[in-house]
């Protein structure tokens, strides 16, 4: 095993550091051959199937180090209207021998200005497709949660490729009731019909979600007429050998097993109606094996956010090595 020095510092301070890293590393490395199993979806490119989740780049800042390093699509965000700090205390941790993180941050970013002034810096159309997680502030009533969707949507479609609907956090109080049926059917109409651009718009979907509501919110937002779904982001359960806080998000290898579940669920479900719906399967994908498996499930794309904290930055360029190798 390589020596990993990040490994060594607290988790918040490795997280802080990270950009830095990258910014020095991005000049470092040439965006090379990395193609695998290309990939066109709509009007969009995918030199490879491997993406960077949604948390990894909330503020638009590292998008080229990430082209460079390998990435066959970029998703950056959670991006809320207005900027806005993590939520108090303590916001993450991780357990290297469970190859586990926990995460309570609560969608701290720069918000939708500085966004989009990253945005405009970059090379349009972006080498590879460009994503955006929206999400609303922490003070918007859940009421009025389309209102911040719809200005995300508003403000970035002249400079992303996708949109990703984040309702899924555990980590802004009641978010995820906007999953509930009831609440999700006039969301998905309100915040889908404010596209002018009619732009791909995803729904990220919590692994939380017993079978009859999972197919419930399928069945909802395909009469919504949504592009596709992100399965999943983190959860709030535990397996018994982990020994976080309650509260907050479980990420990593001990996410794989619900999050291949979940896939696999979501797909039979799906069934014929699929059609050229988009499936990005996320959770606990830790190393190329992961990578295919999803692959050969069905999903369409993979993103990975957990790994990069125990491998770092590299895991792309290795991962497609091995991935071409065998
Ligand atoms: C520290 C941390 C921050 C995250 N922030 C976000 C976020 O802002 N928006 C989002 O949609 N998902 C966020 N996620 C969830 C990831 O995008 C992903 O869905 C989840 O971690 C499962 O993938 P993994 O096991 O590869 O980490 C975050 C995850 C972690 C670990």
């Amino acid at each position: 095993m390589s020596f990993k020095p990040w490994l060594l510092l607290p988790p918040k301070l490795a997280h802080d550091l990270s950009p830095f890293a990258l910014n020095l590393i991005k000049h470092m490395v040439t965006s090379t051959n990395d193609d695998w199993q290309s990939f066109t979806w709509r009007n969009l490119y995918f030199r490879n199937p491997l993406g960077i989740a949604g948390g990894v780049d909330k503020n638009v800042e590292q998008v080229d180090a990430w082209h460079r390093l390998g990435c066959g699509f970029i998703e950056v965000g959670t991006i809320t209207p207005l900027p806005q700090g993590p939520n108090p205390g303590k916001i993450m941790d991780r357990d290297i021998l469970q190859r586990a993180v926990w995460n309570k941050m609560g969608f701290p970013n720069k918000g939708l200005e500085w966004a989009i002034q990253n945005l405009k810096k970059l090379k349009r159309p972006f080498y590879v497709p460009l994503f955006a997680n929206i999400g609303k502030n922490r003070n918007t009533p859940l009421e009025k949660a389309a209102e911040d969707y719809k200005k995300c949507i508003l403000a970035l479609e002249n400079f992303v490729d996708v949109f990703v609907i984040n309702i899924s956090s555990p980590n802004t109080k009641n978010l995820r009731d906007l999953l509930a049926p009831d609440s999700l059917k006039p969301f998905l109409q309100e915040v889908l019909s404010s596209r002018r651009q009619n732009t791909p718009t995803l729904l990220k979907l919590s692994p939380d979600l017993d079978d009859d509501t999972l197919q419930n919110i399928l069945n909802v937002s395909l009469a919504a007429n949504i592009d596709g779904w992100i399965l999943t982001n983190t959860t709030l359960s535990r397996p018994s050998n982990i020994s976080f806080p309650q509260e907050g998000g479980l990420s990593g290898e001990p996410l794989a097993t619900t999050s291949k579940d979940f896939l696999k669920k979501s797909l039979r479900f799906l069934g014929e109606h699929r059609q050229d719906k988009l499936v990005i399967s996320t959770g606990g994908i830790m190393n190329a094996d992961d990578v295919q498996e999803r692959i050969r499930m069905g999903a369409d794309l993979v993103q990975v956010y957990s790994t990069l904290i125990f491998e770092g930055p590299f895991f792309f360029k290795k991962t497609l090595k091995c991935l071409k190798q065998s």
